[in-house]
């Protein structure tokens, strides 16, 4: 379990004001200045040493995204911070942003000098209005104080931060959605490559990052690489911060060790599952997108990325969302199966289409009006949804149906006897 001294998110639950006087007492820009000093090579070896993963979903090295940016490009360069949420379970950014928008600010300005930025964009949720305020507050703040703007700091460094407000769509999380939406287009992905680092926001290299992935860095650089990379297991380092919900007794966010083993975490945490761990059937680990695991699965799995990656699931964005035998593990699905029908930009054929077919034959699934043969024949579209399309949702749409057929086959087929056993009856 993660200690006290180890925790970075000191004030996730708001207990202090979110204030700079506050945030400075809990340790934010101390010493930032001397921490640009050291260079902008310094800072992205550091970050690349302590493993630090991205938190937005995919997992992928920072430090190594970061180094991926033109050194001596005649365009300006962008940070672009994904504040986007929209991944069913996931609660995290929103309470860092709403209780410690300080440690994001000073994530920026260090991010920024690491890739030569000249300004970072934070692109939040629509709905997040109250964060959005405490955001532009705290920014407003640390401009006043001479830690952003011009000279940032005293370093000689000028680094400008904006808010830019969504506007409710899940797509626009998607990375190159983002930047289309953030010029003000239709958030729709665009082809890769080329990538964010060469042809980005308004075709200037580009650096998009999660805002856990940003505002954990200021720690990392002040307590030391090895000190990060101390924690969780080689390939999974650091802390994390989860969001448990659903049949759990105390639903919450709480920073942990990332590895954590997922059965303590919930019962550390979240109070147990409702009517004990016998009680399980199954939990999402990662957000909506990810294969659900049966509770065999969750009785010893690890929370990190490699772990849940053997067990054909995903740490994505480590929501735990928690499901006990009282749920309709089938309807579950279909619903997310509604969800990604909705979301999908309709830009690609499979997915614009894919996500229609297989919400439909879930919704007939979860009456059992279907022939058990059109089990696998979903199971067949999903595959040919998976790694067709520009962007990731269509493996988000199709990744929870697998894991169902992976896991529950049974629930489905029993569902298929019982429709048509009531209905030979009923022909009689
Ligand atoms: C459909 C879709 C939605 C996404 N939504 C988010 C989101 O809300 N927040 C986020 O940080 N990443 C989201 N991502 C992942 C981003 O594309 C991108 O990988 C991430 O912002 C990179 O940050 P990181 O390297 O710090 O993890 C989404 C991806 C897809 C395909």
């Amino acid at each position: 379990m993660l200690s006290d001294k180890d925790r970075i998110f000191t004030n996730l639950y708001g207990f202090e004001p979110w204030t700079l006087d506050a945030a400075r007492k809990r340790g934010d820009w101390d010493g930032t200045r001397e921490l640009l000093a050291k260079g902008s090579d310094w800072i992205i070896s550091e970050v690349k040493e302590s493993g630090l993963r991205g938190r937005g979903g995919a997992g992928f090295p920072t430090g190594l995204k970061w180094s991926f940016m033109p050194k001596n490009s005649d365009r300006p360069s962008y940070l672009v911070v994904n504040a986007d949420e929209g991944e069913p379970g996931t609660c995290k950014d929103r309470d860092m942003m709403r209780h410690d928008p300080h440690k994001l600010i000073e994530g920026c300005l260090l991010a920024g000098f690491a890739i030569n930025a000249v300004a970072a964009y934070i692109y939040i949720r629509g709905e997040f209005v109250q964060e959005a305020k405490v955001l532009e507050a705290a920014i407003q703040e640390a401009y006043d104080a001479g830690l952003i703007g011009k000279n940032a700091c005293g370093s000689g460094y000028d680094f400008d931060i904006y808010v830019h407000r969504g506007a409710g769509a899940y797509i626009c999380g998607e990375e190159t959605a983002l930047i289309e939406s953030l010029e003000g287009k239709k958030g729709q992905p665009r082809l890769k490559p080329p990538f964010p680092a060469n042809v980005g926001v308004w075709g200037c290299p580009t650096t998009v990052n999660n805002v856990e992935s940003i505002a954990v860095v200021p720690t990392i650089l002040r307590r030391g690489a090895s000190w990060f990379a101390g924690l969780g297991r080689p390939n999974n380092t650091g802390t994390k911060v989860f969001c448990i919900s659903g049949h759990v007794n105390n639903p919450c966010n709480v920073e942990e060790e990332m590895g954590i083993p997922l059965k303590e975490l919930i019962e550390k945490h979240a109070g147990g599952v409702r009517g004990g761990w016998d009680n399980l059937l199954a939990v999402i680990p990662g957000g909506s997108s990810v294969p659900v695991i049966p509770k065999s699965v969750c009785d010893t799995v690890l929370m990190d990325f490699d772990s849940l990656k053997e067990e054909k699931s995903g740490l994505g964005t480590a929501a735990v969302i928690v499901m006990d035998k009282s749920t309709d593990i089938v309807r579950a699905i279909a619903r997310l199966s509604a969800f990604y029908k909705h979301e999908s930009c309709g830009q690609c054929t499979p997915c614009r289409e894919g996500t229609g077919w297989m919400w439909r034959v879930m919704e007939r699934m979860v009456e059992g009006r279907a022939q058990k043969e059109e089990i696998d024949v979903l199971l067949d579209v999903t595959k040919q949804v998976e790694g067709h399309t520009i962007c990731a949702l269509g493996d988000a749409a199709a990744w929870p149906i697998q894991g169902l057929i992976r896991h529950f086959r049974p629930e489905i087929e029993k569902r298929i006897d019982a429709y048509q056993a009531s209905h030979a009856v009923a022909a009689e």
